[in-house]
């Protein structure tokens, strides 16, 4: 099968299409056709990683698995000896978080992976570009009492993880205040911002307004900054470490000696969230925010659009 294979860490260049062995599925997997995928940021992460941390789970010197990618959606062509939830032909969708391996034509899955079948009012393209932002920003999202907390400020939103955190805190009952580019104004107000500040004109933490949350989605500002903008009791999450790893010295600290937290939770992907995802998507509450698309064989100019981080919301790989 083709696939975009990388040997060693290093620019997007060390990406290169090459035929390899297709994977076959385990008696508890399904073997996944690829339709289409992504690249995202935690797949450049892992192809030159910035925190060591990452090559203790990816490998020091080099990267144990060779083949990025963590969303996928496609059919199923292949099927385990146990497997009883999915048949040949199913369309379905899903996510390998730190698993990868889905910049391929075909992948393995485990049936009780994060796995479910495709929602019905979405293509292929615009399946494979909504469970890593909505992973992510899930794992902010439902820490968040909305009955309590209702003014939530989130920085980012034209972005991956942002533009999904807009669309489930709306979903959840929040009023949300939207930072975004000129250019994203308008999306990021489609997409449930009740309000929206252009970052190219105001600095978001100079407003007037208290807020019970500020999230940064895409973390280009820090806890320190945005204190003065939340209320006593409020709570500050970022998508990034920070400076110096910040963030989680800040989440073990400030719970015991501060009036205003910060939490850095650590996502992790699931499937019943993805099941959760499809009823979402059926149900009309939350669409996939599609910047640009490329065939896997543009994987190397894909990804380095998307190390610009200006992509707004997700990049595509058609692989069909
Ligand atoms: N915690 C985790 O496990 C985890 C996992 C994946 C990613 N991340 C991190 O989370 C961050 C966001 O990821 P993502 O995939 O959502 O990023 P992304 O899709 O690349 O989004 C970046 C977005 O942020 C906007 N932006 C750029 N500078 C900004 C600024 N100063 N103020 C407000 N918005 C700005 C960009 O819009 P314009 O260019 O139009 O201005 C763009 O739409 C990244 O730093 C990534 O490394 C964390």
């Amino acid at each position: 099968m083709r696939a975009s294979v990388n040997i060693k860490y290093g620019s997007p260049e060390v990406l290169q299409i090459k035929e390899i062995a297709q994977p076959i599925p385990q008696a508890d997997e399904v073997l996944v056709k690829i339709h289409a995928t992504s690249v995202n940021r935690t797949d450049c992460g892992f192809r030159q990683p910035e925190y060591f941390i990452v090559r203790l789970i990816s490998g020091i010197f080099k990267p144990r698995r060779q083949v990025l990618g963590s969303e996928f959606a496609g059919e199923i062509v292949g099927i385990g000896a146990n497997v009883t939830r999915f048949k040949l032909g199913d369309a379905v969708f899903g996510l390998k978080t730190y698993k990868f391996g889905t910049h391929a034509e075909f992948v393995c899955v485990k049936e009780n992976g994060s796995i479910d079948f495709k929602p019905s009012n979405m293509s292929y393209q615009e399946a494979a570009a909504v469970c890593d932002g909505l992973m992510l920003a899930i794992n902010y999202i439902r820490r968040i009492d909305f009955k309590k907390n209702k003014k939530i400020l989130i920085n980012g939103a034209s972005g991956s993880i942002g533009t999904a955190c807009v669309q489930l805190a709306k979903y959840y009952g929040g009023e949300v205040t939207a930072v975004a580019n000129t250019k994203s104004l308008e999306l990021v107000k489609s997409l449930g911002a009740t309000r929206v500040i252009d970052y190219t004109k105001e600095d978001f933490t100079a407003c007037e307004e208290i807020f019970d949350v500020v999230l940064d989605a895409v973390g280009k500002s820090s806890y320190y900054k945005c204190k003065k903008i939340l209320k006593p009791g409020g709570i500050y999450y970022s998508s990034e470490l920070g400076f110096m790893a910040q963030n989680i010295f800040l989440s073990i600290w400030t719970p015991l000696f501060s009036r205003r937290k910060v939490k850095f939770p650590i996502p992790k992907d699931n499937q019943e969230d993805v099941i959760f995802f499809k009823e979402l998507i059926e149900g009309g509450h939350f669409r996939a925010v599609i910047d640009k698309t490329y065939p896997l064989e543009q994987i190397v100019e894909a990804t380095k659009y998307v190390e610009t981080g200006e992509k707004t919301g997700n990049v595509v790989i058609q692989v069909v």
